[in-house]
């Protein structure tokens, strides 16, 4: 028990506190303390408040939980009018606008511009009174929205109170909230799970879950905001967009990091461009870039057109997802004898490419998401990867029925077996054509040969001919024989002979990757490749040596040696090594010893002075390895310009992180 003097003091000082280690997690992205001594904290604070429900304030962080439903939502102007942006969608269009500026302003007049990211969710005014939240609204009609105030103090992200340098005693603030990609995931795995329908896209979902009618909904949501400007704000003076950001962030208020002044429009076409591509790796949705102008007399000469100013515009790419209908599901049967199911839908445009197949993961998962022949589906694409369907829009139409994989292999009539603890089903007949065919797929294929001019159909054109049985086989073929076929001339046939002969030069890494062992992937083969140098080293290796390489485990190790052991293989590599491709005592495709032995550093983002392959190099000959990803084993993630969701990863896990002058710092300084 305390008394009412000093539980009124620890409470003031527990808010304080708990405030501050909010903001050094939501907006400096840099806590202190551990999300345990936060809980203690909070669950100290929530004690008081019960003991005297006196001290309880709606500004407290313990009241982000939600409020019991409204009945509606009520109508409130905004202080100042919410307006839109116009838009450019090419270089030439965004020269055009920096032109008429210019015009307006006077030539002679230099203009800096800020670019930022345009989140792609749900666009908020919060009403700040002496620095505290008095009220927050939708956007609506741009003059009048809906005070969702208890939706929005459930958002952690949002200040319930200013902090640092008093704000002026009325202040409009504008932000977008979004949801992050794995809530977002997470929300449409409940809502499946539930027999709801799933959310189409996180922008939606943003919207809907700011529209609940009880908070509580909305608390369970994890729902994130990016301020990115204000409104009414009497007596502010700041002179710059650039400035207003740092002014913003400085009372609390979470500004994207991805933010960038540049002093020339060609500057701010080239970011345009870039995050066309790299926006895949944000763990948020953006439709574009907005650009500012950014000294605020400047804007304020521009002014607006029926309240768009004239002083911005949205650089909008085309949309990442799009509806289209799912004409059928057919399979595949990959080289490893996994059923893989794909889509074949009606083309559409998605992100500026047509989509008219996408993959479909396994059967499970197909009827988890509730896909069906005949729906409406939403295809999405992310970077370079493959379009997926991500469900369904529509209820299905009556008759049709759930997914089911085929009992037999559609090649070789075996019947289809589904392991205990796996998702994919599979062919289980070694034999079976699909091995042979997708594994010279595989093998002429980007990540492995890279053989070009050899591509999937190709392939498949001299399978059919019973040309190619085997890789060896590959490494046997004339220009005469490729003559034969449709389409091809002497110049063709001639470049693709020189391109296979070429990858006779690939490293064994690649070699054995390319074999199909089962359970060996790029990495697995690296890894084998370092430890024995040579096929003839791991043909002769015990399954205890095999097992002692990094990475391999006892079912893998088991897996290759009896790879190894069959005699049609050990024919395979006999005949490779006749035919010069490179299975010797080598091992400069492994890291070697060096300073930075046993260190393991991922890349993310844009390095100004290096492409991504001399960097990993530089760090490879000092002995340290790269990889994809971010783990709690990696050393350093070194991370250049538009750096996403792996620096984001990295902090979280508390993993070092190396800009680019860190980075050739460390090079240099290991440099032998
Ligand atoms: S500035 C006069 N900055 O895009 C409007 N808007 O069409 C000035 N948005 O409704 C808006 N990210 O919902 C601005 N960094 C950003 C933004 C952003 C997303 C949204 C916002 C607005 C719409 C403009």
């Amino acid at each position: 028990m305390s008394s009412r003097a000093e539980a009124v003091e620890r409470a003031v000082e527990l808010r304080a506190e708990l405030e501050h280690h909010a903001h050094r997690y939501y907006v400096l992205d840099d806590p202190e303390i551990d999300d345990a001594a936060y809980d203690r904290l909070y669950d100290e604070l929530q004690a008081l408040e019960e003991e005297h429900p006196d001290l309880r304030d709606p500004a407290s962080p313990t009241a982000r939980v939600g409020a019991p439903p409204a009945e509606r939502f009520e109508k409130v102007n905004h202080l100042q009018p919410m307006g839109s942006l116009d838009k450019v969608t090419d270089a030439d269009s965004l020269g055009k606008w920096a032109d008429d500026v210019r015009k307006r302003l006077g030539s002679d007049e230099p203009v800096a511009y800020v670019t930022e990211p345009k989140i792609d969710g749900s666009a908020v005014s919060l009403v700040y009174e002496r620095g505290t939240l008095a009220r927050g609204a939708t956007r609506g009609d741009g003059l009048r929205g809906e005070d969702i105030t208890a939706n929005l103090c459930t958002i952690k992200g949002i200040p319930l109170r200013t902090v640092g340098p008093p704000p002026p005693p009325l202040l409009e603030v504008r932000g977008e909230v979004y949801f992050p990609a794995d809530a977002f995931a997470r929300l449409n795995e409940r809502l499946v799970v539930e027999g709801r329908k799933p959310a189409p896209n996180p922008r939606n979902a943003a919207a809907g879950s700011l529209r609940q009618l009880d908070s509580r909904i909305t608390a369970e949501r994890d729902l994130a905001i990016w301020f990115y400007g204000v409104g009414f704000a009497q007596g502010l003076a700041v002179a710059t967009q650039w400035a207003l950001l740092q002014w913003l962030r400085a009372r609390g208020f979470r500004t994207n990091l991805h933010a960038e002044r540049h002093e020339s429009i060609d500057s701010v076409a080239r970011t345009c461009e870039a995050w066309e591509a790299s926006r895949a790796e944000l763990d948020y949705d953006i439709d574009g870039i907005v650009i500012k102008i950014d000294s605020i007399d400047q804007q304020w000469r521009l002014g607006a057109l029926h309240e768009r100013p004239r002083w911005a515009r949205a650089f909008k790419w085309s949309p990442m997802r799009a509806e289209t209908l799912l004409k059928s599901i057919h399979v595949r049967v990959g080289r490893t004898g996994a059923l893989n199911p794909w889509a074949e839908l009606e083309p559409v445009q998605v992100g500026g490419v047509t989509v008219s197949n996408a993959t479909l993961h396994n059967e499970e998962d197909i009827n988890r998401k509730d896909i069906r022949e005949g729906d409406r589906v939403i295809v999405q694409r992310a970077g370079d990867v493959i379009p997926q369907v991500v469900g369904p829009v529509l209820p299905h139409r009556s008759g049709t029925t759930p997914f089911r994989m085929p009992k037999r292999c559609l090649l070789c009539d075996a019947t289809v077996v589904k392991l205990e603890g796996e998702v994919m089903h599979r062919c289980p007949n070694q034999a079976c054509s699909s091995r042979g065919l997708e594994t010279l797929i595989h093998w002429a294929g980007q990540p492995v040969m890279d053989i070009e001019g050899v591509g999937e159909q190709l392939i498949r054109r001299l399978w059919d001919l019973g040309l190619l049985r085997t890789a060896a086989d590959l490494y046997r073929l004339t220009a005469d024989q490729l003559l034969e076929l449709d389409g091809f001339q002497e110049r063709l046939a001639a470049n693709v002979i020189a391109s296979i002969e070429r990858s006779k030069e690939r490293p064994l890494s690649r070699v054995l990757f390319g074999l199909n062992i089962a359970g060996v992937g790029a990495v697995g083969a690296q890894a084998l490749a370092a430890h024995f140098g040579s096929t003839a080293e791991l043909q002769s290796a015990s399954v205890e040596e095999i097992q002692s390489v990094a990475g391999i485990g006892p079912e893998r190790a088991e897996a290759i040696a009896e790879w190894c052991s069959q005699p049609e293989n050990r024919e395979l590599l006999d005949e490779l090594g006749h035919l010069g491709l490179r299975l010797g005592a080598e091992r400069e495709d492994s890291p070697g010893e060096g300073p930075l032995s046993g260190r393991t550093y991922v890349f993310t983002g844009m390095l100004e002075a290096w492409t991504r392959e001399e960097a990993q190099a530089a760090l490879e000959a000092l002995g340290a390895r790269v990889t994809g990803s971010v783990s709690g084993k990696t050393s350093a993630l070194v991370a250049g310009e538009n750096a996403g969701s792996k620096l984001a990863k990295a902090r979280e896990i508390g993993v070092e992180v190396l800009d680019e002058a860190a980075f050739a710092a460390l090079v240099a300084r290991e440099r032998p």
